[in-house]
């Protein structure tokens, strides 16, 4: 049993859990970065973080065309049946569900999260995945930085997806504190280098975080795969 974690540029991802398709903030459409289209994206669920644009992306396109199952916090779950998406699950955060690619919980993150439209997107979140071989994955979302980042730490975490970007996000030097919080074996940043205002040396901030953490950071390009063992 494998999981693969394949960035597909900003804070999009396609995971692959031992065949389930699982899909994070499937910003594709507009997105300058991305590395694939929504027309042609295998999924069978589809994880929002928050109502902004950049992260709601193509999820309905694409739930409608997959029927993929929406999960999301209930404000955003109740505009997407606005919209006729069908097959969703609402959930909330600090509320974790066994789902058939594993334990989801939903997580902290300090930041907005208004639907394009003006709807109400709730509270924005983050995600803390166990899959179903024991592997920990947090994608910590749109947030600044915050000491509760600790206690998710003390739970094991394998791999964290983090912001590095800046400006709209925690930024390079409190990424590295986040890590720090965390102790995650792999971390991977994620929303940057997509439009100038979070533009960043992601090179020179994975040495740093080799250099001053026990973590192992990663750098991908859009498109690229991590194998998690
Ligand atoms: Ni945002
Ligand atoms: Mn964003």
């Amino acid at each position: 049993m494998t999981t693969k974690i394949t960035w597909l540029g900003h804070a999009a991802f396609s995971l692959d859990i031992d065949g389930q398709r699982v899909l994070i903030d499937p910003f594709l459409s507009g997105n300058p970065k991305a590395a694939a289209t929504h027309e042609s994206l295998p999924a069978d669920y589809i994880l929002v973080s928050h109502g902004h644009g950049d992260h709601i992306g193509d999820t309905v396109a694409i739930a409608h065309r997959t029927g993929a199952k929406v999960i999301a916090n209930t404000e955003i779950i109740h505009w997407l049946i606005g919209k006729e998406v069908a097959n969703t699950h609402s959930q909330h955060i600090g509320g974790g569900y066994h789902h058939p690619f594993g334990y989801l919980k939903l997580t902290i993150a300090h930041h907005g999260s208004r639907l394009p439209d003006g709807g109400d997107g709730g509270n924005p979140a983050g995600f803390l995945i166990t899959t179903l071989d024991g592997h920990k994955i947090y994608f910590a979302g749109d947030t600044g930085l915050f000491l509760s980042m600790s206690l998710y730490g003390d739970e094991g975490i394998d791999l964290a997806l983090l912001p590095i970007g800046d400006n709209f996000t925690m930024g390079p030097d409190d990424a590295l504190r986040a890590v720090k919080l965390l102790r995650p074996k792999t971390v991977i940043p994620m929303h940057f280098g997509t439009w100038k205002p979070i533009e960043q040396d992601a090179a020179a901030w994975v040495e740093r975080v080799n250099a001053e953490t026990e973590s192992q950071a990663v750098l991908l390009h859009p498109g690229d795969t991590f194998t998690l063992g």
